[in-house]
């Protein structure tokens, strides 16, 4: 097996993004190149489930073990397989000292089970039992910690994993699904590492404002690892789990075959995929030439703000499509084909009837316009732990609900952003962006990056239990923890 290494970033490197200084300047070389250990599968589909967040230790690439959190584990948490029809009595226990949440993200279920809510946050040593009916088409989801204030370093020490939801649809196509071997589940998180191989997470006001960026890419916690796959189709679901970075991955060629609520109606070839925090997107890619294929990816801050701090002046970073500059490229998985792994059949040429909804209002139903509150002031706010970021200029308040929609109704939503990019997620609700400009952005989704202004058509899917909200946010997670998060009811 090939063994590459990676100088770990320096001082130097990551001022260009306003990281926190590091602290030790021996250049620990991180190693890359071990085998791909898929993260590890939790069947729910006999209709249980249990977690628990748990703390641990780590070593990340070779370096000094660190403090992590994770489900079940010591970071990160399984794969959760469950299958659309029947419902999963979930029990989420907190071995933590920190409150937590399980929030399903991409999953509609009533409020009630849904996580992201104040009300159903975990205490310590406490256990939540939400009853999570699924239904809704095949798709790679995910799970993760949603306690408002602190989501940003938990769900980068760890506290996030991933769901497979299968249908009767998916089960009929011939596409990748064997986990593991042609059915990769890559887990992305952004991490700047000190000069023991540490990672470092510690935002400044500035890391606030832009969103951090990490300058190194994990995949599962390995970096670069080498994963032997068939000399045939092989599918990735790739999710965007980093705080505040979007991710490019490119170095092959691959075709788009789902975004974040499933399935598009065709796969659509592509040489370069854009991820943003929050979104999950998934590729095939055609390894029958039996040639090693390295993936590679770069990551850039999802707010197109870095130009900021690197001299090139703040309007620098805008204009750039769907974030600002990317870090350099590096390896992110390799795939090596093994002439001894069967491989599936070609890739269908169709993959669901997409129908649009009716009844697509015209007319904007709600506005939302999330910025920064710019100015000194916010610096005094911000030493004085004040919330600065903002949705209809107001802060997040668990105590206000910013509006009732009605199930199953369709709206427009007009979403805008002032100076920055922000990647917009929605609870409970599906939406199709009106303008879809790429692959990415086709198909129905729960996340969506937003520069400038864009429309969204939402379906209501679920409904509100016992009058706990759904949340909206902006996923750059350190902007949904200073306050960019809003909450509504469905009646
Ligand atoms: Cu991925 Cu409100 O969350
Ligand atoms: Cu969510
Ligand atoms: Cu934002």
């Amino acid at each position: 097996m090939k063994r590459r290494t990676f100088l770990a970033a320096t001082a130097a490197g990551g001022a260009a993004l306003a990281m926190p200084a590091l602290k030790s300047q021996s250049q620990m070389r991180l190693e890359s190149g071990q085998a791909f250990e898929p993260l590890s599968l939790l069947d729910a589909t006999g209709g249980e489930l249990q977690l628990e967040a748990q703390t641990g230790q780590t070593a990340f690439a070779g370096g000094a073990p660190s403090p992590t959190k994770g489900f079940n584990g010591a970071y990160l948490g399984p794969v959760i397989r469950m299958r659309r029809g029947g419902t999963i009595a979930a029990r989420v226990s907190n071995r933590t000292s920190d409150p937590v949440s399980c929030h399903w993200h991409g999953l509609n279920v009533p409020s009630k089970a849904d996580g992201g809510a104040h009300q159903s946050i975990i205490a310590p040593d406490a256990t939540w039992f939400p009853e999570l009916p699924i239904d809704q088409p095949a798709a790679t989801l995910w799970y993760h910690t949603h306690v408002h204030g602190r989501v940003a370093p938990d769900i980068h020490a760890g506290l996030a994993g991933a769901i497979i939801v299968e249908d009767e649809q998916s089960d009929a196509l011939d596409l990748p699904s064997r986990y593991g071997v042609d059915d990769l589940t890559l887990i992305l998180q952004d991490k700047s590492f000190d000069g023991d191989g540490r990672p470092v997470y510690d935002p400044d006001m500035m890391g606030v404002m832009h969103g951090m960026v990490g300058d190194t890419v994990l995949a599962n916690g390995q970096l670069a690892p080498e994963a032997r796959v068939p000399a045939g189709l092989v599918r990735l679901r790739l999710i965007n789990a980093c705080t505040g970075a979007l991710l490019r991955i490119s170095g092959a060629e691959f075709a788009v075959i789902a975004t974040d609520q499933g399935l598009l109606s065709k796969p659509h070839s592509i040489r370069e995929v854009a991820i943003s925090p929050g979104e999950r997107v998934e590729i095939v890619t055609d390894l029958s030439d039996a040639t090693a294929a390295d993936l590679k990816v770069s990551a850039g801050p999802a707010s197109g703000m870095g130009g900021m701090m690197s001299g090139g002046g703040m309007m620098d970073g805008m204009g750039m499509g769907r974030g600002g500059r990317n870090s350099r490229q590096q390896t992110l998985i390799r795939l090596a084909p093994d002439l001894g792994l069967a491989s599936s059949g070609p890739l269908p040429g169709t993959l669901t009837a997409f129908e649009p909804p009716e009844n697509i209002p015209n007319e904007t139903s709600r506005t939302f316009h999330l910025a920064a509150q710019m100015g000194p002031g916010m610096m005094v706010r911000r030493l004085f732990g004040a919330q600065t970021m903002t949705i209809n200029g107001e802060s997040f308040n668990p105590d206000r609900i910013d509006f009732t929609a009605k199930a199953g109704a369709i709206e427009r939503w007009r979403v805008t952003g002032a100076m920055m990019g922000h990647p917009f997620h929605v609870h409970g609700a599906k939406f199709l962006i009106a303008d879809p400009q790429r692959p990415e952005e086709m198909g129905w989704k729960d996340t969506a990056m937003i520069n400038g202004a864009r429309d969204l058509i939402v379906k209501i899917e679920a409904r509100s239990e016992d009058q706990i909200p759904f949340m909206y946010h902006c996923h750059i997670l350190e902007h949904e923890d200073a306050g960019m998060m809003g909450q509504f009811l469905v009646a």
